[in-house]
């Protein structure tokens, strides 16, 4: 199969282009790198053409409307234009209809943009990566503190496992509209207590005072009344936080993407 992969040069993406070329399929990394620009359409047609199916994982945290919504929308235009019956599967992320966060909107909008375009399409929403688990843990620590939004609680999950479900979907039986995956989520949730301890015995130091702030802002409160957890209908697997951590460099550097 021939698979165009959007933001393939992004941090999931590159995972899912790897995923697939070891399947034996070609993968088609598509994003402003390579001369696609999902913003403005630019390079979408040809890089379409002929394609079977599409794994959307472009993003942008700063316009998310234009790539995450727009770059979505562009693509059912293309795929219309072009005569294509490609599947396209898009990334989104768990309790993004419940969090009233701006990015989380815009994943939103992006499924109905899939859906509005009524082509063969599944949506599947993953919970938080290991490594934004690790970073909001990491960036939360001020020397011996770290601070908790209420009892938020996480269930994060392992990237790679991520780009395997979604490899799943692109090279399985496409459905004939739109579709919800299960959503995916890892194998445990953690408070921010636990997640400080575990980051801490990773590097080998003491475990910070966990300080809780209240949730007074509507998306602090999202997020604190478990906005983002899995629901008990969730597909659960991959790596755990702490086999995940296993593998990433002592210290844990403070980093959005996964070092390794
Ligand atoms: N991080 C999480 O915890 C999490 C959890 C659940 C779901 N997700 C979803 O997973 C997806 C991937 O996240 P990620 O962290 O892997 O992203 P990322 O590493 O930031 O990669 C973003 C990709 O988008 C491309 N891109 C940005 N602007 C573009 C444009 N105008 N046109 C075409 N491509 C563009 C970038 O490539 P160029 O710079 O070459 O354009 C890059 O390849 C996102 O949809 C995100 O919402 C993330």
């Amino acid at each position: 199969m021939r698979i165009v992969v959007t933001g393939g040069s992004g941090d999931l993406g590159g995972r899912v282009v790897r995923q697939i070329e070891a399947r034996g399929h070609e993968a088609v990394p598509a994003s402003r790198r390579t001369g696609v620009d999902l913003a403005t359409g630019v390079g979408l047609d040809a890089v379409l053409a002929g394609a079977d199916a599409v794994i959307h994982s472009a993003s942008s945290q700063t316009r998310p409307q234009d790539v995450d919504v727009a770059g979505a929308r562009r693509i059912g235009e293309s795929l219309r234009r072009l005569g294509s019956g490609a599947h396209v599967v898009s990334i989104s992320i768990v309790g993004s209809d419940r969090v009233p966060y701006p990015y989380y909107r815009a994943k939103v909008d992006s499924e109905r943009a899939l859906e509005d375009a009524a082509l063969p399409a599944t949506v599947l929403r993953a919970t938080q990566f290991h490594s934004l688990a690790a970073f909001l843990a990491t960036a939360g620590r001020v020397g011996p503190l770290a601070f908790s939004v209420g009892d938020m609680r996480i269930q994060p999950v392992d990237i790679d496992w991520v780009a395997q479900r979604l490899t799943d979907y692109a090279t399985g039986p496409a459905p004939s509209g739109y579709r919800r995956a299960r959503d995916i989520a890892g194998p445990a949730a953690y408070s921010a207590v636990q997640l400080a301890a575990i980051l801490a015995a990773h590097d080998g130091r003491r475990p910070p005072r966990v300080v809780r702030i209240p949730p007074l802002l509507p998306v602090l409160r999202g997020f604190a009344e478990g906005g983002i957890l899995p629901g008990p209908d969730a597909e659960t697997g991959g790596r755990s936080f702490k086999d995940w951590l296993d593998d990433q460099p002592t210290p844990m550097p403070r980093r959005f993407h996964s070092p390794t």
